[in-house]
Parts: structure tokens; C-alpha cells; sequence
């Protein structure tokens, strides 16, 4: 039985804009992946590729998951998709934009991860998506260069530009609805000062041409001026600074970062909590990746490299939590290493070496090898983060979304609150979140009631 009424949600009518920054691995294995599942859907063809079979939106969990309603004996476990009103993959609509000109099928093609049997089918589609000109500045990614880019003279000037082509995809694309997902490259490490205190000190640093306002800020501001959500996967400050936490409570906007969770830290915040839940000791966790794709390259810049170091790092001292035992986990030595590989393109290889200690405190290690696909981890999270980024959007859920934490490395929070890492705490908040926006009742995990001594 619901224990409180529904949340007003406005339906999921009409299309769906997805406008990607960036159109580099992982937006064209999220675009191509929603493309191929929504032909193979309906039946024309197209779907099944490189292993046979027809293709699945795996790692999705809008698509792929389900949640449980009411009491375990009441047997109500609909797809998340049913329960609640999600743009359906049909309406789904791609823009994008980035330095380097290549079309989607292009860009696609180059990052190697899909594979031609995949990718021919649905050429002509993604020849059909070209990336508008990029606010882009090569002092914030330094290995990279680009053509198809913006010129202006002050940053401001950006992103009004980046502003006009919110409006004109809008307008010629004829969604009725657009989120904004950052799949574009880490930029620069950049740590939150003055300039993005208030609206107006960060408006008066884009005329300035402040070097602390970074283009993911200028897409970040755009997209709040222009009424659409914000999500970040790279871990770039961009809209964690309070200037615009604020447009986007003001606005009545959902945003959210940072930094995709897909491979390597999934993994660590799935083993570091179940070590502190048995009160295992943690001496040192060693990671390292070799990958060769230009994600690899541009963090193979120290100063970017630095920005997705803090990100990677942060997370075993808020799940361990070593001010409450300091004996378990007070000398943590905590190492994360990225080495740029071409030969691997894509395909990381993330090692962990983990030396934990038990009784008495004698010691065992742990090895982790993950020989994982970057961009085929990161292209569900890019699809449920747009849909549920609309459903906030639709569902009157304003300012930073921490329920969504589960798909984030580095998860925003309101302020003087420390982030939630623990891959299962975030799952819970995601699902409770969606019963409580649904009126269905929390699901607590007492169950006192299936027993005698319980509540009857
Ligand atoms: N794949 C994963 O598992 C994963 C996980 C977490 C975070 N990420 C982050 O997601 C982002 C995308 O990863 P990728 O593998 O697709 O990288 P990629 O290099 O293939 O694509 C990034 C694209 O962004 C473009 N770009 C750079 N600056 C831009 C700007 N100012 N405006 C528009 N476009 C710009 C680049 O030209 C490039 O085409 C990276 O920041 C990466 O660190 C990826």
C-alpha cells in the first residue's frame, strides 16, 4: 500500500534531447548502443552483431533493473522503466559537440570500441549526427587539438554562443525536453575560489576571460540558462562550485557529478565496504591502469591526470571512515596510477594489489584484475543518468541530485554533507528515492514483521 501520495511527475511526453559534450568514445558507444537496441526492438533489423542474439542494453539499470514494492511475501517487483515515467528509448533524440569534426560514425569508428558489425547497419544514422563547434581551449585539455571550434572574444561571449545552440537544437530537432551529459575530456585540475562564488562574481570572471572558468563551466552555465539539467561524468569541477549550485536551485534545475563510476572504483566500492563491514584491517591498496584510448592520452597530461587522481582517491577514506578506527584503517597507503598504452585502445586493464590484515592483525592480500571495456561500462550510466536527470527535471527535484550517487566516482553533495560511497548505500538511496517519488513505502531490510516477536 503507498504510505504517502505520489509526487506531481509530468509525463514523459513528446521527445527527449540528450545533447552530449563530446563525441568521443563514450558518447558514440551510448549513441550507437541506444540506436542498435531500439531497431533491434522493433524488429527492423540490425541488432544482433558481433555475437549473435539481439542486443540488450546491459548495465542499465532503468532498462535492465527492477525494484521491490511493499512486503517481500507481496511479490510486486516491476522494471524500473514501468514504475516509473521514463522518457522511453524511442524518443531519445542526440546532439552534440566537439573540437574535432568527425561525425558520429566517424568518431565511432576511431575509437574502436563497436564493432563493424555493429556499426554498419547503422551508419547512415550516425553519419547523420554532427558535433556543433566546441567551446574548447586547449589550455584546459593539453593533448588535445581541434578545429571545429567557437571563436569569441570573451568567455561570456561562449557561452551565449553555446546558449544559441541549445535553442536552435531545440527548435530544428523538435524535442520537447533536453538534458546535457559532459562526456568530453578531463580537464585541468581546478579547486573552487571566489570567481565561482555567486552568480555574479562567475559572470563578471566569463567577461574577464578568468582563467578559473573552465569550458565545462561555460556548457554548465548554458544549459541552466537554457532550462536543462546538467550532468558531469568527468571529474572537472564545472558545476560543483556554489555559483552554480545556485543558478540551479534558483532555476529549479537538477545537476549532478562527478565522474563516471565504471570500472576500477566500482570495484573499490564494492570491496572496501565489505572489508569494514567485517572489521578487516586495510594497510595499503595499490591501483594501476594501462589503457590506449585518447582518454588515455589527454590523462597522460600530469594536470589532468591530477584532476581524476583526486577523484579516484577520494573514496576509501570516506567509506573507511579511519577517525572511527584508526587501528583498522588510520596508515592507509593509497596509490592510483593511469599509464597511457595504445596497443590496448579501449580495453583497460585495471590492476589492484590490496594487502588487508585480520586477527591479531596478520596479514593477506587480495589481486584484482580487471580486464574491462571503458566506454561499454560507461555508455549505460550515460543513458540512465539522462533519463533520470528528466525524470528530476519532470518531478520538480531541483539543485544537486545525491541520489544519483551510485553512478558517480566523486558524488556531489549539498553542502557540509560528506558523499556516500559505498556502491549498495548508493543503491538503496536511488531506489528508495524512486518508490518515495512514486508513494510506495521505503524498504527498510527490518522484516521484523515476518516473525513472531515482530509487529503484527
Ligand atoms: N569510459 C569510462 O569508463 C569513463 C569513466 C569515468 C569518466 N570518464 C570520462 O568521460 C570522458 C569521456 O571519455 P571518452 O573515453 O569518451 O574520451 P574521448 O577522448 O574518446 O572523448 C572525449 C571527447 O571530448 C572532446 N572534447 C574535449 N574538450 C571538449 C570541449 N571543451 N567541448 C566539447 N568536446 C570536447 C574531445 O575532442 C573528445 O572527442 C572523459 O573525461 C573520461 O575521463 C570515462
Amino acid at each position: 500500500m503507498p504510505t504517502r501520495s505520489r509526487r506531481d511527475i509530468a509525463p514523459a511526453s513528446g521527445k527527449l534531447g540528450v545533447l552530449l559534450v563530446g563525441l568521443g568514445a563514450v558518447s558514440t558507444t551510448f549513441i550507437a548502443g541506444v540506436e542498435i537496441v531500439r531497431r533491434g526492438r522493433a524488429g527492423n533489423g540490425g541488432a544482433g552483431g558481433g555475437g549473435g542474439g539481439s542486443a540488450l542494453p546491459i548495465g542499465s539499470l532503468t532498462q535492465m533493473g527492477t525494484i521491490r514494492l511493499g512486503k517481500r511475501t507481496e511479490k510486486r517487483a516491476p522494471k524500473i522503466k514501468d514504475f516509473v515515467p521514463l522518457a522511453d528509448l524511442k524518443d531519445l533524440v542526440f546532439g552534440a559537440w566537439d573540437p574535432i569534426p568527425d561525425d558520429a560514425y566517424a568518431a565511432a569508428t576511431k575509437a574502436g570500441v563497436l564493432e563493424r558489425a555493429h556499426l554498419e547497419p547503422i551508419a547512415d544514422f550516425l553519419k547523420g549526427i554532427r558535433p556543433m563547434p566546441a567551446a574548447f581551449d586547449q589550455n584546459y585539455v593539453k593533448r588535445l587539438q581541434g578545429s571545429n571550434v567557437k571563436r569569441a572574444k570573451t568567455k561570456r561571449e561562449l557561452a551565449e554562443q553555446l546558449r544559441a545552440d541549445i535553442r536552435n537544437f531545440k527548435k530544428s530537432s523538435g524535442v520537447d525536453r533536453l538534458v546535457m551529459v559532459w562526456c568530453a575530456s578531463t580537464e585541468v585540475f581546478i579547486t573552487p575560489g571566489p570567481t565561482h562564488q555567486t552568480l555574479a562574481t562567475f559572470e563578471h570572471a566569463m567577461e574577464h576571460n578568468d582563467p578559473a572558468i573552465a569550458p565545462s563551466m561555460l556548457y554548465a552555465y548554458a544549459a541552466l540558462m537554457e532550462n536543462v539539467p546538467f550532468a558531469n561524468g568527468a571529474p572537472n569541477l564545472t558545476v560543483d562550485v556554489s555559483a552554480l549550485a545556485q543558478l540551479a536551485e534558483d532555476r529549479k534545475l537538477p545537476i549532478g557529478g562527478k565522474d563516471f563510476k565504471t570500472g576500477q572504483t566500482m570495484m573499490k566500492t564494492v570491496l572496501a565496504p565489505a572489508f569494514k563491514a567485517r572489521m578487516l584491517g586495510l594497510a595499503g591498496w595499490y591501483s594501476t591502469n594501462i589503457l590506449g584510448n585518447r582518454d588515455g592520452e589527454v590523462l597522460d597530461d600530469p594536470e589532468s591526470f591530477k584532476t581524476k587522481e583526486e577523484s579516484k582517491l577520494g573514496v576509501l577514506e570516506y567509506i573507511l571512515q579511519p577517525e572511527l578506527y584508526p587501528e583498522l584503517y588510520g596508515k592507509v597507503f593509497h596509490k592510483v596510477r593511469i599509464n597511457y598504452y595504445p596497443p590496448r585502445g579501449d580495453n583497460k586493464e585495471g590492476w589492484d594489489n590490496i594487502d588487508i590484515f585480520g586477527w591479531l592483525g596478520y596479514p593477506m592480500q587480495i589481486k584484482v584484475d580487471f580486464l574491462c571495456r571503458d566506454s561499454i561500462l560507461a555508455a549505460p550510466i550515460v543513458l540512465d543518468l539522462a533519463l533520470f536527470f528528466d525524470l528530476a527535471q519532470r518531478a520538480g527535484l531541483s539543485g544537486v541530485q545525491e541520489w544519483l550517487s551510485f553512478y558517480f566516482k566523486s558524488p556531489q553533495t549539498a553542502p557540509g554533507l560528506y558523499p556516500e560511497h559505498d556502491l549498495f548505500i548508493q543503491q538503496t538511496k536511488l531506489k528508495n528515492t524512486l518508490r518515495w517519488l512514486m508513494g510506495e513505502q521505503q524498504i527498510t531490510h527490518l522484516g521484523v514483521e515476518y516473525y513472531e516477536y515482530g509487529e503484527k
